[in-house]
């Protein structure tokens, strides 16, 4: 039986989830493959840490470059994550001639452009199912099972730390830092989980998708991102009574021209699919012209979930080795760039539905103020609920608006803030709730 041979760089937690995973289910990946998976080496800055699984004596280096530049190695895995020395590693190996899988969405996300181009250059696979949605394919499903669709939207929820401390703070009510707290104890969020809950690590996934379904660069400047960090249990208490679920929503639109890329807290109705996606699972719902509606639900972390998608890798390029395809596919989708090139909306042109909560004292005329500030702007009030009665203090009046321009709720935001009946700035969460739209989709 022919062998592929693996050099694995990073031997934390999916790195071991991939060993192992090679280790017992070799026989398995043998019989559907018909060539074999191996371990050539594995380079780790900690090579005396018990992991839990027997790795074949002399398997382990901590010099990871010598794997790099070794002639008998067919596939590198990157999986020390971060820019540098990944970013080397995966481009020096793809210049030794070695095909690479990594699971590094940060780099892919910012330096894309760059070591997709290297991989086509020296004619090698670059494949990366483990950076988006862990165990869900969702890489290969939008490259290659919907090849035949036109993407009109793709919503996500990409980031189980967040998705776990939103479904904390809905169902029991706890506050933000109760709820990461309880995170990072049950160690769903790491000791600095910034990226996690500043919506960085979705965004980065996102334009990972963004790209593979619209055919644009990878390009975070692009993408829109807001956290879940200023998230006030006030409001995902009177979204509830709304009808609605908060998720930081990943949201890549077809405008068109335009390609709208956006991360940020959105209420969605508690009837929809994705509002169902709790605890730390991710999610896509895809719509395609031709298939319609696809929904892909499953765990987006984790050590075994994470390899079962790198593996998946190994066995696409192991396959394209020993038949003599390699760059079969292309790496984001697109053979020739989108002949319809779109460019990214900025945030200030997306119209959507919003949900805006005022602080605001409890006289006659304060709300013809509000709407009167919002009138001028074009933005239309869908419905108005006062949250409490005492007339000496301040009180919260939630809103929620038809579709209006983002520019024109920012201005409005700041015009509301300066009114004396008003304490603070409004709260503006975007709402995606197709009753709301002017046009039904
Ligand atoms: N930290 C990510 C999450 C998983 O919480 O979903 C790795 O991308």
């Amino acid at each position: 039986m022919e062998t592929i041979r693996i050099g694995l760089i990073g031997l934390g937690t999916i790195g071991t989830g991939v060993a192992r995973t090679l280790m017992e289910n070799r026989g398995l990946l043998e019989d559907r493959l018909g060539f074999s998976l191996s371990l050539k080496g594995i380079a780790d800055i900690d090579i005396t840490r018990d992991r839990g699984i027997a790795i074949p004596q002399g398997l382990l280096t901590t010099d990871a470059m010598r794997l790099v530049e070794d002639p008998d190695i067919d596939i590198i895995i990157e999986l020390v994550g971060g820019i540098e020395p990944a970013k080397t590693f995966i481009l020096k190996a793809l210049e030794r001639g070695k095909h690479v899988v990594t699971a590094n969405k940060a780099l892919l996300a910012t330096h894309g452009k760059e070591i997709f181009e290297a991989a086509q250059t020296f004619g090698r696979d670059l494949y990366y199912e483990a950076a988006v949605g862990g165990g869900i394919p969702i890489i290969k499903t939008l490259r290659e099972a919907l090849v035949a669709n036109n993407y009109a939207f793709i919503y996500g929820i990409l980031n189980g730390t967040c998705n776990y401390i939103l479904t904390e703070m809905g169902e029991k009510g706890s506050s933000f830092d109760e709820a990461l707290s309880s995170a990072q104890k049950l160690g769903y969020a790491e000791s600095d989980p910034t990226l996690d809950i500043e919506g960085i690590d979705a965004a980065h996934k996102l334009a990972l998708v963004t790209s593979l379904a619209y055919g644009v660069p990878p390009d975070m400047n692009g993408v829109y991102v807001e956290g879940i960090t200023r998230l006030d249990k006030m409001d995902v208490t009177f979204a509830r009574d709304l009808g609605y679920k908060v998720k930081l929503l990943a949201l890549a639109i077809d405008r068109g021209d335009s390609v709208e890329a956006r991360v940020h807290p959105t209420l969605v109705p508690t009837n929809y699919l994705l509002s169902k996606v709790d605890g730390v699972f991710n999610a896509f719902y895809v719509r395609g012209d031709i298939v319609d509606s696809t929904l892909f639900y499953g765990r987006g972390a984790g050590m075994m979930p994470t390899a079962s998608a790198v593996v998946s890798d190994l066995a696409d390029i192991g396959r394209n080795i020993l038949s003599g395809t390699a760059g079969r596919i292309p790496h984001l989708g697109y053979r020739k760039g989108s002949s319809s090139p779109k460019r990214y909306l900025p945030i200030d042109d997306v119209v959507t539905n919003y949900y805006l909560r005022i602080n605001a004292l409890d006289r006659p005329g304060v709300l013809a103020k509000v709407a009167g500030i919002l009138g001028e702007r074009g933005i239309s009030i869908v419905s108005v609920i006062q949250k409490g009665t005492d007339s000496v203090d301040f009180v919260p009046v939630v809103m929620l608006t038809h579709e209006a321009r983002e520019a024109g709720v920012k201005s409005a935001v700041e015009a509301i803030s300066s009114l004396s009946e008003v304490n603070g700035k409004p709260v503006v969460i975007r709402v995606e709730d197709k009753k709301l739209k002017n046009s039904p989709s």
